[in-house]
């Protein structure tokens, strides 16, 4: 086991990527916070956890609330007694219901929702994890990006900037704690097969036409699973990577290389 004796909080944890980590983590001996919006499936993350041995308390968190960040990192020391891991991977992508995304025609509401999910609640969950963190002895804190934060895309400026603005925050954090015994490093996905990248903006390709087209550009001619991106956030959060912080890595069949066979980017 990687993670005997960890307690980890895992933001958006009831759904894609933040559920893998979760079950890949508590597979590997860590008790699991479970904090998402989305509460009964947040439950069923924390179900799966423990029907398969493992130990996990789902709690209903906002990230972009402070008290509500408060709260959950309470309920996590009252479980669990200690707190060493943060996964900071809760965010949002796109507007619901559809709305424009070119600047110009960005409403001001989405702009602002997306900074405060994306980054204020990145920071609010790493503010208030990490005096735990240090009382614990040291850990690690992963921040999820993407590769829309190493380079951008057409109509995606709020969420392009909220993650290119994560790997700015990874850096301060990693060398603000690097003393205390924090690691802080960002992970950047490419398209990875979630509910998210099946849905389209509104004009064009949805479902299996999008996802077929999206792997159409990849250099290794597919999209990643969520269990890779778990593989490499157990490596960064193991004593594996213990030389390894405030690097942001991506991890995207080399989308970030260029696109095969040329044309716009998804
Ligand atoms: N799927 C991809 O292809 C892809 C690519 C690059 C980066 N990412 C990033 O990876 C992370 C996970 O993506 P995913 O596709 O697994 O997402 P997802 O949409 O499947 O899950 C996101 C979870 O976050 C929760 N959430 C949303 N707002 C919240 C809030 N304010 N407080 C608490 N929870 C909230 C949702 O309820 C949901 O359970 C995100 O940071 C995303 O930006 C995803």
């Amino acid at each position: 086991m990687k993670l005997p004796g960890k307690v980890a909080i895992v933001t958006g944890a009831a759904s894609g990527m933040g559920r893998a980590v979760s079950l890949r983590f508590a597979a590997e001996g860590a008790a699991i916070l479970c904090a998402d919006i989305n509460d009964p499936a947040n439950a069923e993350t924390a179900a799966m956890i423990e029907r398969a041995g493992g130990r996990a308390l789902a709690a209903h968190c906002d990230t972009s609330q402070s008290l509500q960040v408060q709260a959950m990192v309470r309920q996590a020391v009252a479980a669990f007694g200690k707190v060493t891991h943060l996964y900071n991977n809760a965010a949002i992508s796109k507007p619901n219901p559809p709305v424009p995304e070119s600047v110009a025609d960005l409403p001001e509401d989405f702009w602002r929702a997306t900074l405060d999910i994306n980054l204020t609640g990145y920071f609010l969950c790493a503010k208030y994890a990490l005096p735990e963190i240090i009382k614990a002895g040291g850990g690690v804190i992963l921040n999820v990006s993407s590769t829309a934060g190493l380079m951008t895309g057409q109509s995606i400026a709020a969420y392009s900037t909220t993650k290119t603005a994560v790997i700015a925050l990874t850096r301060s954090l990693a060398i603000d704690y690097a003393r205390q015994g924090v690691r802080v490093n960002a992970i950047c996905p490419g398209p990875i097969e979630t509910v998210r990248t099946r849905i389209g903006r509104p004009g064009g390709p949805q479902g299996d036409e999008r996802v077929k087209r999206i792997a159409s550009q990849v250099p290794l001619g597919r999209l990643g699973k969520p269990e890779e991106v778990a593989a490499l956030a157990l490596f960064l959060a193991s004593d594996d990577a213990s030389f390894i912080t405030g690097a942001a890595i991506p991890i995207d069949g080399g989308r970030t290389l260029g696109i095969i066979g040329g044309g716009a980017p998804a």
